[in-house]
């Protein structure tokens, strides 16, 4: 016996274990790409092609070609390839959906339904609310029609009106949630950052754990603020102070807002500075800037950073250690008004989540080199609110509290990312706008630029049992004081 068959005899083989793919037929490296939550838009074949190969298999557990229906609201796309499923195509709007599926009683259920709404135009932004009826019974129909646990992808694009950008899948995904969990959304980017961006808003046939509206207000809109409809800056590497923070945006982000937004010598503000991206990219564009911000362990980083630039001109910026919910009697007097404010609240709890989600964030690498996974343990701190409708009521008063040191007409940012929690999108972005830009609010909205990282590796969350996403979209929502 040689030598190898030796140790071969001794050390059996370790079994090859294979994880099983319950929800498609994918490589992994295929459903890693899926998961980036942004992507190009190529053309109409690839879109359908990709939502179809990853949300069905061929046969279901019965062993029965999978069914899967495509609602359009026109004859757009021509023809939609199968991929070897059972493929059903009908152009119905939402108030006939109901007679069709009537009249065809033996067709469903189907495995997977896309509804591709990209057409819908200016008429169902004015008549939001004729047709919230209409929308509403068209989700309990599709719901019905899909087998418990199967996806829905609705596709969908923010309509230009005479008043402004009406964002569309906000209103149509939050009506839907009424039949449907809201599991996720990618965003597909034309090849033109000044073109519409193409939402795919997933959505689960289970019950919805998040808090529904049970009305949505009618939007306060305006022409748009900024004119790019997706950016992707390429951040400098952060500094070794700038790494302590969990979660900064880059300068390179602000600066093109606050130059496209604002004229030399004027005031930015940020009402929850952080490691102060926003002073460094308005100081470095001219502009003066003030900051206020809770913890003083950012403060002290914030400021330092500020000197250590060059920035020593005391009238030129000041880094207020504070509670953001004290806006107005904590800003010295010389700083206002304030010509544009842009900030980043915490994203709820995330950060608190010690699930896959926080992964997202590369929490766990940040808990590996010993630094900090959350802001702070302050009850003041907005990321330590545990209940979501608080969380968005508390930072709708902040905001407002900035439409008090603002001009009418000035523009307000907010960088923000739609989070998941236990299998369930909470839309803090469209939550926001609803509350700040419905009846009673204080702001017009301006429309929505998408942050998105390039820069970020992809995991492979709930590979082959789940469809989840890597976040990498965050949302600049530009609001108008009205
Ligand atoms: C997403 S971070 C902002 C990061 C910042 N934009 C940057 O680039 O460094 C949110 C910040 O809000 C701060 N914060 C939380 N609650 C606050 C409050 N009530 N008042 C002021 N700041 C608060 C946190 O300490 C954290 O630094």
């Amino acid at each position: 016996m040689s030598t190898t068959q030796r140790a071969a005899a001794v050390i059996p083989a370790k079994p090859k274990r294979t994880l099983e793919n319950r929800i498609n037929e994918l490589a992994w490296k295929d459903w890693l790409l899926f998961q980036k939550s942004f992507f190009s838009i190529t053309d109409d074949q690839s879109l359908y092609g990709d939502l179809i190969r990853f949300f069905t298999k061929r046969y279901d557990s019965e062993n029965r070609l999978t069914r899967i229906l495509v609602i359009t609201g026109s004859d757009t796309p021509s023809s939609i390839a199968a991929h070897g499923r059972q493929l059903f195509r009908e152009t119905v709007s939402p108030i006939d959906i109901g007679p069709w599926h009537e009249s065809q009683p033996e067709i469903a259920p189907f495995d997977f339904i896309i509804v591709d709404w990209r057409d819908r135009g200016a008429a169902w932004a004015e008549q939001a609310s004729e047709h919230s009826a209409n929308i509403h019974q068209f989700f309990a129909q599709c719901r019905a029609m899909l087998k418990e646990g199967g996806f829905c992808a609705l596709l969908s694009q923010e309509v230009t009106t005479a008043a402004g950008r009406y964002p569309l899948p906000w209103v149509l995904s939050s009506l839907a949630r009424h039949s449907f969990r809201l599991r996720d959304e990618r965003i597909g980017l034309p090849d033109s950052d000044s073109a519409a961006p193409t939402y795919v808003n997933v959505l689960q046939a289970i019950n919805e754990i998040g808090p529904v509206h049970a009305e949505l207000p009618t939007l306060h809109l305006s022409t748009p603020a900024a004119r790019a409809q997706w950016v992707k800056p390429k951040p400098k590497p952060r500094s070794k102070k700038e790494i302590l923070h969990p979660a900064k945006f880059p300068e390179e982000l602000v600066q093109i807002f606050v130059s496209e937004l604002t004229l030399p010598d004027t005031v930015v503000f940020d009402p929850m500075g952080g490691t102060s991206s926003t002073a460094m990219a308005a100081l470095n564009a001219g502009r003066k800037a003030v900051l206020i911000e809770l913890s003083g362990t950012w403060v002290d980083i914030a400021r330092s950073r500020v000197t250590h630039a060059g920035h020593t001109v005391s009238e030129r910026w000041k880094v207020l250690q504070g509670d953001a919910r004290e806006i107005a009697a904590l800003i010295p007097i010389e700083f206002l008004p304030i010509a544009y404010t842009v900030t980043s609240p915490p994203y709820w709890r995330i950060l608190h989540n010690p699930g896959m989600h926080v992964l997202d964030e590369g929490q766990k690498a940040r808990q590996a080199k010993g630094l900090r996974t959350t802001y702070s343990e302050n009850k003041a701190d907005l990321g330590n609110v545990t209940d979501y409708r608080q969380f968005i009521d508390e930072l709708t008063r902040i905001y407002d509290h900035c439409a008090d040191v603002m001009e009418p007409g000035r523009v307000l940012t907010i960088v923000t990312k739609n989070v998941k929690f236990e299998r369930a999108q909470y839309p803090i972005a469209w939550d926001l706008v609803f509350a700040l830009c419905g009846d009673n609010g204080r702001f017009e909205y301006a429309g929505t630029t998408f942050w998105c990282q390039d820069d970020v590796g992809l995991k492979p969350f709930g590979m082959g049992c789940d469809w989840i996403s890597n976040i990498l979209h965050n949302y600049c929502i530009h609001l108008r004081v009205r």
